[in-house]
């Protein structure tokens, strides 16, 4: 049997997908896969609740807004200080989305845990701080779910380069959020009114103008090019903003009551796009020079022409793949479907705790 314990950061909308999906699975992956997979704790801004006793209590609390001091907690340094029981793997789980965790996951894998990335923030803020991270998680580091959600993205990446192809250039439209707002004016709807269903259908960051004003796909371009090995720095890569003007900075239920004033203008620049050509917001990932991040006119025929709902689209040319491009499509945001990004690198860990216990890494 391979014992792992999870200590998760992070108990929000795709935290408890993650969560739920633990608790219904883990009996089928102990049967079929040797797997006893357990919470040690799982932690919000408020501390850290530690066993699982109340994890079912503290799904429910999360959901209705709560915090987990009202159960009880313990600070999370606390927990990621202890040695897990002899025998067990710990994994540190980060599905926050606010910056703040980068400490705990720094001291997670410096005491030897495996570390698991939804959160973005790890990962592309200064090159520093990367490299600190980098350096002490060694090959304990999975972050499938940072780019794409649950669609194997990093892993492709990963593949390319570790078989030997040379990645020339990826170009992506990386935002869920982003694909669903113009396809939903495409189709009629309002921006304003498209912003509020992508907040809804939790595509949206908890500030969705971390969606709109490029941010969230920056960080994601960030990651796909240190993947690629290129050192880069977040303020390399400018990026355009979709914010509409004097709506920045003010409080959140002010900007999404405010919104409605940038319909007119939104829905014009939709119109005044090419003939045969759409509007979206674009990555591009050289080997080399910059990276740009922002709106492009996508001819209809390319693969970034048809983008639905909260389609990403994912182009890799390689030197394999140079006549005709790897393309990798789906739906890129929304809790599930993150959560199935983390738990196939929750799982992956056991591969790899088997190939170490066998002597084959
Ligand atoms: N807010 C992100 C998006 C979530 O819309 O793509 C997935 O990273």
């Amino acid at each position: 049997v391979k014992r792992v314990e999870i200590v998760q950061l992070g108990l929000g909308y795709v935290g408890r997908a993650v969560a739920q999906i633990v608790i219904e699975e883990r009996k089928r992956w102990l049967e079929t896969l040797g797997l006893d997979l357990r919470y040690r704790a799982v932690a919000d801004t408020s501390g850290a609740l530690v066993g699982e006793e109340l994890l079912p209590q503290a799904i429910r609390l999360k959901e209705d807004g709560g915090k987990l001091s009202e159960l009880g907690v313990e600070p999370v340094e606390d927990v990621l200080r202890t040695e897990p029981e002899e025998g067990t793997t710990r994994i540190v789980v980060d599905l926050a989305v606010h910056g703040g965790t980068f400490d705990l996951d720094l001291l997670g894998v410096q005491n030897g845990s495996c570390l698991v990335l939804s959160n973005k923030g790890p990962l592309s803020g200064g090159s520093e701080q990367y490299e600190s991270l980098m350096d002490a998680a060694g090959d304990r580091l999975w972050y499938e779910a940072t780019v794409g959600a649950g669609m194997p993205i990093v892993s492709t990446l990963k593949g390319l380069v570790e078989t030997g192809d040379e990645v020339l250039e990826i170009q992506a439209s990386p935002s869920g959020t982003l694909g669903f707002i113009m396809s939903a004016v495409e189709g009629g709807r309002s921006f304003s009114e498209a912003v509020k269903e992508a907040v809804a259908l939790h595509y949206a960051e908890p500030d969705p103008r971390d969606d709109l004003s490029g941010l969230d796909v920056a960080r994601k371009a960030i990651i796909l090019a240190r993947t690629m090995g290129r050192e880069i720095e977040p303020s390399e890569i400018p990026y355009e903003s979709l914010v509409p003007e004097g709506l920045e900075a003010v409080p959140l239920p002010e900007f999404m009551e405010r919104l409605p004033e940038a319909d007119e203008e939104f829905a014009a620049r939709m119109s005044a796009v090419r003939e045969n050509h759409m509007l979206r917001y674009l990555a591009r990932i050289p080997a080399e020079g910059p990276v740009e991040v922002g709106l492009t006119e996508a001819a209809v025929e390319t693969p970034f022409g048809p983008i639905n709902g909260p389609e990403n689209v994912f182009d890799f040319r390689t030197r394999r793949y140079s006549d005709v491009t790897l393309t990798v499509t789906g739906p890129g945001a929304g809790p599930e479907r993150t959560a199935s990004g983390v738990i196939g690198d929750m799982l992956d860990i056991v591969g790899k705790i088997v190939r170490d216990r066998e002597g084959l890494a």
